[in-house]
């Protein structure tokens, strides 16, 4: 058992290893806060080849990469390995194969190295990303996670310690920006696309579905509004008519962040929330942020959101989230598996 390191002088550095989806990520982070390295190997440019994330192609790019990645983190970070504390590592939720190479990689860093083993949950991985360059933020306060696959809004009660609001009943905030830039021909990925062609287009050009879930009152659906746009653009198709991509990207993009402020303040207003952070891929787009900026600023609220490249799956929030897992007695033990539909606030 190496031992050398470990808490020396109230000093805990994690190694963070993240590979749920198309990105290759390692990270160290020291207590849990200050990022020493981020490095991320995206597999953007592979499946943009198939307009969207082949899973087997996925996980045999992590396998490819992942050792390097995890090198370039170590020698970023200045570090040797005799100075990483514990290895927290993405167990779900996420694509089971892309999982799976970061999860045995881990175990067998750990248990090559003797080292703690910390499974972590991506989406709390995300509200994570927060501490890392806000280091007076701590619970309680309220976090919307808007990511490829998920959308939840969160009360984030203590380190660790959730309370789910809402969720969506259907399609992810960004799986819903995927589907509708491919709808277009932005291609993949879809977010960043609409993103930036909705700074060309008009947001009133198409008044799109806002959609409520009757009686769940935090929920979210995103697939009323994706059919809407794709119906809209066959009925311009059958008319012959014309459309700008660019005022449907804005109009859709205008829909999204309507419903996901909506519920958002009124979940504030309801629990006299002072403290909202933002989380996920989603989160760095420019309209949403712009949106919750000017909510929060007229309601007196303390808003935090991660810059783009913490908002997107990278280690260092994997990292964050197993640290404060590790100081709370949290380890996993070498039987760790990946866990596809893992639940935030699920033990693991
Ligand atoms: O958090 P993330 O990197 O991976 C998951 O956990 O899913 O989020 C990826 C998602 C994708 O759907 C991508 O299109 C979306 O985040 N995204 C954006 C933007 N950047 C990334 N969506 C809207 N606007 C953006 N600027
Ligand atoms: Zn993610």
């Amino acid at each position: 058992m190496i031992t050398t390191g470990q808490g020396k002088n109230g000093i805990i550095n994690i190694l963070g290893i993240e590979s749920s989806c198309d990105e290759t990520a390692a990270s160290v982070v020291r207590n849990g806060r200050e990022m020493l390295s981020n490095v991320i190997a995206s597999q953007i440019d592979t499946h943009t080849l198939y307009g969207g994330v082949v899973p087997e192609i996925a996980s045999r790019k992590h396998i490819e990469v992942i050792v390097q990645v995890v090198r370039e983190a170590l020698k970023e970070a200045d570090v040797s390995i005799k100075d990483i504390d514990a290895i927290g590592v993405t167990m779900g939720p996420g694509l089971v194969g892309p999982l799976l190479v970061g999860v045995s990689y881990a175990k067998a860093y750990a248990y090559g190295l003797g080292l703690p083993l910390i499974g972590v949950n991506h989406i709390e991985g995300h509200i994570c990303a927060n501490y890392i360059e806000n280091k007076e933020l701590e619970p309680p306060f309220m976090c919307l996670i808007v990511s490829g696959g998920h959308t939840h809004l969160v009360n984030v009660k203590d380190y660790g310690e959730y309370e789910i609001l809402g969720r969506t009943m259907d399609d992810a905030a960004g799986e819903a920006f995927d589907k509708v830039a491919r709808a277009i021909g932005l291609g993949y990925p879809g977010g960043p696309k609409i993103d930036k062609a909705s700074k060309e287009g008009n947001p009133e050009a198409v008044m799109f579905p806002r959609s409520r879930i009757e009686g769940d009152e935090y929920d979210f659906s995103f697939s009323g509004l994706k059919s809407a746009v794709l119906n809209y653009l066959n009925s311009c198709d059958m008319k012959g008519e014309e459309y700008k991509r660019e005022d449907i990207a804005a109009s859709f993009q205008a829909a999204v962040v309507d419903v996901l402020l909506d519920n958002s303040m009124r979940a504030v207003e309801k629990y006299g929330v002072k403290t909202f952070a933002l989380a996920g891929g989603v989160a760095s787009n420019t309209a949403l942020r712009k949106a919750f900026e000017d909510a929060c600023r007229d309601r007196g609220i303390k808003l935090y959101r991660p810059s783009p490249v913490l908002c997107t799956d990278n280690g260092a929030m994997i990292a964050s989230a197993a640290y404060y897992a590790f100081s709370r007695g949290k380890v996993s033990s070498l039987d760790l598996n990946a866990k596809a539909n893992l639940r935030l606030g699920e033990t693991v």
